[in-house]
């Protein structure tokens, strides 16, 4: 039986238990430590998941000679210093989406994880959910024909807290970086390529982030993604992929999905593929099996792409002219 990898988290807070509440599955893994601004916060979070080690600060987690890898779950705008925290004490690193707020930030983190031979990867936890794999088969079979059109929607209305990280500019709210980041990210997988140009319109909120984006992305092939993201009504939040022959529904929510219809000329048939716990899981193993085999990146979630990405969502907000006080 392996050693069981001491993960450490950065930052206590509702996905942090989620990711946490994932490793339970893994039975070559634990929560070793958990560092929050707050030690009772630390101490709560500990209780709750039997973690063996509390700290007050950031800084001392990362120091912690045990932990075999960081997972970063604060808000946007402090993935760039946390990851660079980590990586400077030595430790591989998992970051929450969106990886960084812009893509200067992502490529100094990349060469400074290159430089130190360290791993690091977005979690962006949707493209290793087991749904995702068979419909990765159902593509690569031809099973639709050839990809003509994607369809999406994420929208949610949450609390209107004008000082959270939803709406607030100074800690990079705003729907792209998000939830647009979804649209976007799967519509990337689908179509291994970055789209060759984009139309989008903003409804900007009155904190002056985006509340409200919906766009095309335009491929090389004429393929169109069609996606909407916004904090101002509940939406369907499926994702239809069609093509020639079909076409492909990923079930709400598309992001953490467990079904997909697949329909071939007319005829249907749904498949499910349930979670073993929330989901995240499956990103935290891929994590560890690259570690352990000394990769510095995933396959499934390359350095290219999250740049890629990073580098679009700045496009987008230059197009619909946010900028982030801090920035
Ligand atoms: N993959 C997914 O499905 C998913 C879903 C939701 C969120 N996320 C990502 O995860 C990150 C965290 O989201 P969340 O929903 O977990 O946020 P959250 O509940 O607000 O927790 C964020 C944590 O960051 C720490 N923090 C440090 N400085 C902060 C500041 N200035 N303001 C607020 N919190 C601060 C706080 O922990 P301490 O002060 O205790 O250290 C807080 O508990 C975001 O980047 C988000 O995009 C991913």
């Amino acid at each position: 039986m392996k050693a069981k990898f001491k993960w450490g988290i950065i930052a206590p807070g509702k996905i942090a238990h989620a990711f946490a509440e994932g490793i339970k599955t893994l039975p070559d893994a634990e929560v070793y430590a958990i560092a929050s601004s707050s030690q009772e916060r630390a101490d709560a979070f500990a209780k709750k998941f039997k973690v063996a080690k509390t700290y007050n600060a950031y800084e001392t987690l990362v120091a912690d000679p045990s932990v075999d890898a960081v997972y970063i779950s604060s808000p946007h705008h402090l993935h760039f210093s946390h990851s660079m925290l980590a990586l400077n004490a030595g430790k591989p690193v998992l970051c929450e989406k969106p990886f960084t707020v812009n893509a200067v930030e992502t490529e100094k983190l990349l060469k400074t994880a290159k430089e130190k031979n360290l791993f690091i990867m977005e979690a962006l936890w949707t493209r290793f959910l087991p749904i995702y794999g068979i419909i990765r088969k159902w593509l690569n079979g031809g099973r639709i024909g050839e990809i003509t059109l994607l369809t999406s929607t994420f929208g949610f209305r949450p609390e209107r807290n004008k000082k959270g990280r939803l709406l607030n500019p100074d800690l990079a709210g705003g729907a792209l970086l998000d939830i647009g980041i979804y649209p976007l990210s799967v519509s990337q997988w689908v179509m291994d390529e970055h789209p060759e140009s984009f139309k989008i319109h903003a409804l900007m909120g009155e904190t002056g982030v985006d509340e409200l984006l919906a766009g095309v992305l335009i491929y090389k092939n004429g393929v169109v993604s069609q996606f909407s993201s916004n904090f101002l009504s509940e939406n369907i939040n499926d994702f239809y992929i069609y093509g020639t022959k079909g076409h492909i529904r990923i079930h709400p929510n598309f992001w953490g999905s467990t079904q997909a219809t697949l329909n071939v000329n007319g005829k249907e048939k749904t498949t499910s593929a349930p979670f073993n716990a929330t989901g995240f899981e499956y990103q935290t193993a891929e994590t560890m099996r690259c570690i352990r085999a000394g990769l510095l990146e995933s396959p499934v979630m390359p350095h290219s792409e999250t740049l890629s990405m990073m580098r679009l969502m700045d496009s987008i907000r230059a197009e619909i002219g946010l900028q982030y006080p801090f920035e």
